[in-house]
């Protein structure tokens, strides 16, 4: 089994709120048709999911009941986002898309329950499954945000996947910031043991970088293969399959 993110900074416009990237959905679908192996895909929010959650300060769980308004706000922008995927995966493979809420309760923001037979179900059908960041309720805070990477953490406990690909709109993890230096080098093998809490922005709901090598982290220390590629370019999810790719390989 392979799990895939599929990064909101990839599927859509961070920058214009509530804007697709269609054609890196294409992209997408085009290879996962290709994929022989079973497969869970997680998408996250981009600009679908957080600015909503952003406006009503939804990670920081319920304190005031105009926040119902952005629960149920952010949750309709993120059903609109899955649908839209859902649409265009369905012209080249089978999918179901599964609502996080319906089915995860969370404590302080990690996941305490999560009834995952459905998802067990798809796969035997040789269907995938597709989940994605969404608000959901807590069992101390109320409701927060759960984001994609940490509800692939808890799928690779559950089924233990051979590989998780983690798709973003850059290559892979670079010795430098590559927008701000020219000579930044991609980082092809990365030991979790290396990783630096200053890389990157912390500039959305879920925690931008740092939450992400963070459940990174967790996924690694499970024994399970990490690899961070840059889904918007044709073929680079195929290519991680094999041994030559272009992205950044994580390990213990
Ligand atoms: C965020 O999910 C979901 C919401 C804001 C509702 P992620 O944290 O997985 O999204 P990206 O990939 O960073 O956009």
């Amino acid at each position: 089994m392979i799990i895939i993110k599929a990064g909101g900074s990839a599927i859509t416009d961070k920058l214009r709120p509530y804007t697709p990237r269609i054609d890196v959905m294409e992209i997408i679908a085009e290879q996962l048709a290709l994929i022989e192996d079973s497969i869970i895909l997680v998408h996250g929010g981009g600009s679908f999911g957080h600015f909503p959650a952003k406006k009503y300060k939804l990670n920081e769980g319920y304190m005031f009941p105009e926040q119902i308004k952005g629960f149920s706000e952010t949750k309709e922008k993120m059903e609109v986002l899955n649908n839209i995927f859902i649409k265009i995966l369905n012209h080249k493979v089978n999918t179901v898309p599964i609502q996080s809420s319906a089915c995860i309760i969370t404590k302080n923001k990690e996941i305490l329950k999560f009834f995952s037979e459905p998802i067990s179900k798809i796969i035997n059908f040789g269907a995938i499954p597709v989940l994605y960041g969404d608000t959901v309720f807590d069992e101390k805070l109320g409701f927060c945000i759960l984001s994609g990477d940490k509800i692939i953490y808890e799928l690779s406990r559950i089924f233990k996947p051979e590989k998780i690909i983690f798709g973003t709109d850059v290559d892979g993890i670079y010795n430098k910031d590559p927008k701000k230096y020219k000579d930044a080098e991609l980082i092809k093998e990365l030991s979790i043991k290396e990783f630096s809490i200053d890389i990157g922005d912390i500039d959305d709901v879920t925690g931008g970088m740092k939450g992400k090598l963070e459940e990174i982290k967790r996924i690694v220390q499970l024994g399970i293969e990490v690899d961070i590629i840059n889904i918007t370019e044709k073929g680079r999810i195929v290519e991680s399959l094999q041994e030559d790719f272009k992205g950044t390989r994580i390990f213990s």
